[in-house]
């Protein structure tokens, strides 16, 4: 076992599984830049070794992901090229030949809930929730979700998930297939590490070989989705609705949230 610490990230080899553990609690696990470009050379580094089975994602204390790090936005406006770390790591996560689970424990918002359509297995705690809310945000979808969530839930549910920015209970996740399985908190990263280590303990070439067929059709489709919304959404993150809604994010007073 082989511990590293590296910035606001964990990684841990536990035999052939490589558990990445997003660890920023006091903002809910939100994702900077840092922690962005670190993910993407993390999962890059898994997916070339060839030792690595299986890669199991999970978020540290009360959240899986509340997302970007909206102080970020905010510091960056819609200069492109201070995101690149972010498309560096979504195009790292969906490129990864190694499967990826998903140990959800509590929120994913935003990013964190686009990035588990890219996961291969997904295993939610009974409190957890997924939300899209970038239009409550002035922003649009993100990273294929517009292509992927309505081929997976149909295009009314997604339009109440990404339009409404209505949170997607776990329990109606596993209903409506975002999910694989939903658990109690307390056994969800038994559940996910043990998902992980018989996905890691199968033909390896045999996995890698199934998991890029499984995607191959979509392929060409999200590369085309991921330049299309990038698009977008940078030039929403221009706008004055989506600087007030940022702002009054950061500045509610914790009765009365801005963002739900
Ligand atoms: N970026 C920066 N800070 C964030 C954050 C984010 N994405 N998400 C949460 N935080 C901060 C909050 O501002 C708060 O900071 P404070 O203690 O200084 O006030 C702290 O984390 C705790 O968050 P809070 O909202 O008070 O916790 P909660 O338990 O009520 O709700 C969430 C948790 C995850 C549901 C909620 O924080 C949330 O929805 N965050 C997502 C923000 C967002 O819209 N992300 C998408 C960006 S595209």
């Amino acid at each position: 076992m082989n511990t590293v610490p590296s910035g606001e990230l964990v990684t841990e080899q536990i035999e052939d599984v490589l558990r990445i553990e997003i660890s920023n609690p006091e903002r809910m696990n939100a994702l900077d830049l840092g922690m962005f470009s670190e993910l993407a050379e993390i999962l890059r580094a898994a997916g070339d070794n060839p030792e690595i089975g299986a890669i199991l994602l999970q978020g540290r204390g009360e959240s899986f992901c509340s997302g970007n790090d909206v102080n970020d936005f905010l510091d960056r406006g819609d200069d492109r090229e201070a995101y690149r770390p972010v498309g560096e790591f979504m195009r790292a996560l969906y490129e990864c030949p190694t499967p990826v689970v998903a140990a959800v424990n509590g929120p994913a918002v935003g990013i964190g809930a686009t990035m588990l359509l890219h996961c291969d297995l997904v295993y939610a705690a009974e409190e957890s929730f997924l939300h899209m809310p970038f239009v409550t945000l002035g922003l649009c979808p993100e990273f294929a979700s517009t292509l992927l969530l309505p081929r997976r839930i149909g295009l009314p549910r997604a339009s109440l998930a990404l339009l409404l920015g209505e949170p997607i209970g776990a329990e109606r996740a596993l209903q409506w297939g975002l999910v694989n399985t939903v658990c109690p908190l307390d056994s969800l990263l038994q559940e996910a590490a043990s998902a992980a280590a018989r996905l890691a303990a199968l033909p390896r070439e045999a996995v890698r070989t199934t998991k890029r067929l499984l995607r191959s059709q979509v392929a060409a489709k999200v590369d085309t989705a991921i330049r299309e919304e990038s698009e977008a959404f940078m030039g929403l993150l221009g706008t004055a609705a989506f600087r007030d809604a940022a702002l009054a994010f950061l500045e509610r007073s914790p009765d009365d949230p801005t963002v739900e």
